[in-house]
């Protein structure tokens, strides 16, 4: 699929190959910190990025294809890719990528002539593969179909699984790699699909199957994911892992510590495969990585960051960055799937667990006002296996925080979805984006003519979708969410030549245009408009003239001015729209108030009254007196005289009338038969 974007730009060349641009890459060095300050300079690289335009057929091989991830890839792929729909107790549901970036979430691309932001799907912003498109492939040690596997999971609707049975039912995962040593014993009654022979034979049968599966299915990039069950870490030995040469000894001595893992890794790398690792396992041992340096080829990992962990990389940057300091941190997960029967066995747990931890740490280090040197907040993690609950995985988690002058803020989130519906589409995202960057290179511009790079071979731009992510030896390691993400999107856009997203948006904060002259002219044009209170500003909408592309080119160059006039014409047709209603509303009034005041309507019983002006005010008002009401001197007189004083005087009338009553029956001045009040 080719990307619609097109930037215009001097700095943007489009070649039948290459989205080539030349690029300003901004950074600041602090040069000096301490107790008497912060010297920093910021500094300034000319760069050019190529990134290849035409997209590969991506080939997709799934270690562990027949498990709850890999099956529900494979069946959305399908559904996707034919746009099945299938009833639900709620109604009709359509397939979608919902959880997927590349597919579901859009990009800030800048805002348009009338200064509204324009948004762009992630997949449009640079060539990328077409989920469509893509041929799954794969190994598990367990023999059901896939269709069959697929039932097993439980994790998809019957409506859903009834359409692609059919079509999952005709593949078969091919043998795989099974050590009773690194997989939790419990996993060993499905282990019926597996590959015999020495460590370096099964090596050798992978490089195969890989060689075969390309040249079947025609594909011409191939990513190899792992989503089968968590290892137990394997032991990193000096002799043993930490080296290439070392490594490649072992698996040929037929060594205990070389995992099924890190054969598949090492597999993948000398085949110029991408290999992801999606769970937590030490698969990069040392030797692993320098394996993927020295043939070039990419890895990534470790372990998807689907659900508790990306919440928490969320919040505790949220917290950490308003200045409130996370104290404690416990989470408890239960689970009934395979995954959580594997996890219950205490080494695949420990995996889990260490990949679990280490999440907060960077987004603690960064705020040294409220953490001492080596000051973390206690962070605690439980699994629990309980198969009723099935893949709806249950998380809660406890944050504790202190804030100001001692005082504490718990947060308490109780988190129930299906697990697998979470990590399918980063499993789309990691393989589409993995891809993407095997595309993507870079030179300095100067001194001219020098090599252009690619990235390097672990790719830690995928750290978004890892719970633990894997960076290049000597480079920092991000777990905040959202600084992941902007590296992506600020990435993607350097590709197509855009500048980094600052939302700075100056040009609405202060009456200065920026941008070229044409578009300047415009802006000062939208601002007398402003001024002149010729554009409309409704409450909270944003109906105004004054935006230009976010340090982009224009959105369209030829006549900027055009469009602001359009923009004008755009902004009368509003404001006459909102006269016409206003007109339209008090027309619909008085024909209210006729229907109800008609008298006719009175003698037919069906309400209907004069209309007194008068009274209607004197109701209002009473209505609204109480609200209204201001003591002032002038309503105390009111008060006192309409009142007060016409109360008083007519209680003492009222006595002065019963004393004398009073005087005359007492003195028998009345006979008993004429008073007022008697017994007899
Ligand atoms: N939300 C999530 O689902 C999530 C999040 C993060 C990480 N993960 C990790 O993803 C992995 C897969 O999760 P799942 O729910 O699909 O588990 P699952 O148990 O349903 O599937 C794993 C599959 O791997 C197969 N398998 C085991 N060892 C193998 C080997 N050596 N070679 C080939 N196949 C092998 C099993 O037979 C099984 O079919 C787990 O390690 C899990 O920890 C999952």
């Amino acid at each position: 699929m080719s990307s619609e974007l097109k930037v215009l730009s001097p700095n943007v060349h489009y070649t039948d190959e290459h989205i080539e641009v030349d690029y300003q890459y901004q950074t600041t060095t602090v040069v000096a910190s301490g107790p008497g300050g912060y010297t920093v300079k910021p500094e300034t690289t000319e760069l050019n990025i190529r990134t290849v335009r035409n997209v590969p057929r991506l080939g997709l091989m799934l270690v562990g294809w027949g498990g709850n991830n890999g099956s529900t890839l494979t069946a959305a792929l399908e559904a996707n890719k034919h746009s099945l729909e299938w009833r639900t107790r709620q109604g009709v549901q359509k397939a979608n990528w919902y959880g997927s970036i590349t597919q579901s979430s859009t990009v800030l691309l800048g805002s348009d002539a009338t200064g509204q932001d324009v948004y762009i799907p992630m997949n449009q912003l640079v060539p990328m593969v077409n989920p469509d498109d893509i041929v799954v492939d794969g190994w598990d040690i367990s023999s059901l179909n896939i269709g069959e596997a697929m039932r097993r999971a439980q994790v998809l609707e019957v409506g859903l699984q009834d359409q692609v049975y059919k079509r999952l039912a005709q593949l078969r995962p091919r043998p795989s790699i099974y050590d009773p040593d690194f997989i939790a014993a419990n996993q060993a009654d499905r282990a019926d699909n597996t590959i015999r022979g020495t460590r370096y034979e099964q090596y050798q049968q992978i490089v195969q199957d890989i060689r075969e599966f390309k040249q079947q299915s025609g594909v011409e990039k191939v990513v190899i994911l792992w989503t089968a069950n968590t290892e137990r870490f394997a032991e990193v030995k000096e002799g043993v892992n930490t080296t290439m040469a070392d490594l490649e000894r072992s698996l040929k001595q037929n060594h205990t510590e070389i995992s099924p893992s890190t054969i598949f890794a090492m597999a993948a790398i000398a085949e110029n495969c991408i290999y992801i690792n999606g769970s937590p396992q030490n698969t990069f041992v040392p030797g692993v990585i320098e394996m993927a340096e020295h043939y070039g080829a990419f890895i990534a990992g470790d372990d998807f960051k689907s659900g508790q962990t990306k919440l928490k990389s969320v919040l505790v940057d949220f917290l950490v960055s308003a200045g409130i300091k996370p104290v404690s941190i416990v989470s408890y997960n239960h689970l009934g799937n395979n995954d959580g029967k594997n996890l219950s066995a205490p080494q695949q747990f420990r995996s889990k667990e260490i990949s679990k931890s280490n999440v907060v740490d960077d987004m603690v280090a960064s705020n040294h006002i409220l953490y001492g040197a080596d000051e973390h907040p206690d962070h605690c993690v439980v699994i629990k296996y309980v198969p009723y609950v099935g893949d709806s995985k249950r998380a809660m988690d406890e944050y504790t925080s202190q804030i100001m002058l001692g005082g504490h803020n718990t947060l308490v989130i109780h988190n129930t979805c299906e697990d697998s519906l979470l990590a399918t589409p980063l499993i789309l995202d990691l393989a589409i984006l993995g891809e993407l960057c095997s595309r993507i290179q870079i030179r300095r511009k100067e001194p001219s003519g020098g090599e252009y790079l690619p990235f390097r071979s672990v790719l830690s731009l995928l750290s978004y979708l890892c719970k633990a992510p894997l960076v290049p030896q000597g480079t920092p390691v991000v777990n905040s969410l959202f600084r992941q993400r902007t590296a992506i999107e600020n990435i993607l856009r350097a590709c197509v030549g855009l500048p980094p997203l600052s939302h700075m948006t100056l040009e609405h904060r202060f009456d200065l245009p920026v941008g070229d002259g044409q578009s300047a002219e415009a802006q000062h044009i939208a601002k007398k408009a402003r001024v002149n209170g010729t554009a409309p500003y409704a409450n909270g909408t944003t109906e105004k003239c004054n935006g230009v592309l976010n340090g982009a080119s224009h959105p369209s160059e030829e006549i900027p001015g055009a469009q602001f006039l359009g923009c004008f014409l755009e902004e009368k047709k509003i404001k006459m729209s909102q006269q016409e209603k206003a007109a339209r509303r008090a027309a619909l009034r008085n024909e209210y108030w006729r229907t109800m005041t008609n008298p006719h309507n009175h003698l037919r019983g069906e309400s209907g009254g004069v209309f007194d002006t008068g009274l209607a005010r004197f109701q209002a008002m009473r209505v609204n007196h109480f609200e209204h009401f201001k003591p002032t001197g002038r309503s105390f007189k009111i008060g006192l005289f309409t009142v007060v004083i016409p109360i008083i005087a007519y209680a003492k009338m009222m006595k002065h009338e019963r004393d004398q009553r009073e005087q005359q029956y007492r003195t028998g001045q009345v006979a008993y038969a004429d008073r007022r009040f008697k017994f007899i």
